[in-house]
């Protein structure tokens, strides 16, 4: 089976290039099933209830989250009737689950939402509790298991690579909103570090410059807000599992709203 995981979509006009772009790609592509991060959906805090049936309805089909997860309260209510989860390493008492179990195909597939803790807010050890999820999940007899591991720091997300690499069939990072160009396969699991933002490309990651500008030259912040207008992009990995949940083939596309696309495919790993 063939799935697809975007990464942060930001604001409007990530939400305008996934509607331009997404319904033609799944065609093209053969695509059963699309994951992307929605914590910046909603003019870049959150996700609105509108908005994620807005985006369903484009064709995404389940989402992660982040630190950004609460930034919208209705989202307390949305994890009981919507295909969306929070970072599992929150506490338990936090709204929401960090792990969806579906059917795709007939296959038993996992997603599961992780956020690491350099700069991030407090939350417990990421790598303990996604070692004992994993683990659960194997002995439930779950091969199909796809990671979003929410991290600022890229040795955060590169040592869950070698923690889950040969238990999981993906790995992708998310949170920087800059894409990286490490797309690989290794032991039949995919991984990148960051699949970067859906959204503007001409700003700072996907929110207007002038703030942080302001703020990197007068230590004076103020409200990220998203751009009116702006070049946009969206960023995707496509990759093809097989029964046994590992992955085959994957590749990475940034499309351009200029109709450019920029492709990089998953180099095999024997690490
Ligand atoms: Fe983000
Ligand atoms: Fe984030």
């Amino acid at each position: 089976m063939k799935l697809a995981f975007i990464g942060d979509i930001v604001g409007r006009p990530g939400r305008e290039i996934i509607a331009k772009y997404l319904p033609e790609l799944k065609k093209k592509y053969h695509i059963d099933f699309v994951i992307a991060n929605y914590e910046n959906v909603s003019h870049g805090f959150g996700l609105t209830k509108k908005n994620c049936e807005e985006l369903l309805g484009y064709g995404i089909d389940a989402m992660t989250g982040g630190n950004h997860s609460w930034d919208k309260k209705e989202i307390f209510e949305m994890f009981n009737t919507y295909p969306l989860i929070r970072p599992i390493n929150y506490p338990n008492a936090s709204p929401g689950k960090g792990v969806l179990k579906i059917n795709i195909l007939g296959n038993h597939v996992a997603i599961i939402n992780v956020m690491g803790n350099y700069t991030m807010p407090m939350s417990d050890n990421p790598f303990i509790k996604i070692d004992q999820v994993v683990k659960q999940l194997i002995t439930e007899g779950v091969k199909h298991i796809i990671v979003d591991v929410h991290a600022e720091s890229t040795s955060e997300k590169l040592a869950m690579l070698h923690l889950l690499k040969s238990r999981v069939s993906a790995i992708f990072g998310t949170h920087t909103h800059v894409g990286t160009d490490d797309l690989i396969i290794a032991d039949g699991c995919c991984y990148v570090t960051d699949v970067g933002l859906t959204g503007c490309r001409d700003h700072i990651i996907g929110m207007d410059k002038k703030i942080p500008l302001q703020r990197f030259m007068t230590g004076v912040g103020g409200h990220f807000d998203i751009p009116k207008k702006c070049q946009k992009v969206l960023q995707l990995v496509i990759f093809e599992l097989d029964a046994n949940g590992r992955t085959l083939k994957a590749e990475k596309l940034k499309i351009y709203d200029t109709e450019e696309i920029v492709k990089t495919e998953g180099r095999v790993e024997q690490y």
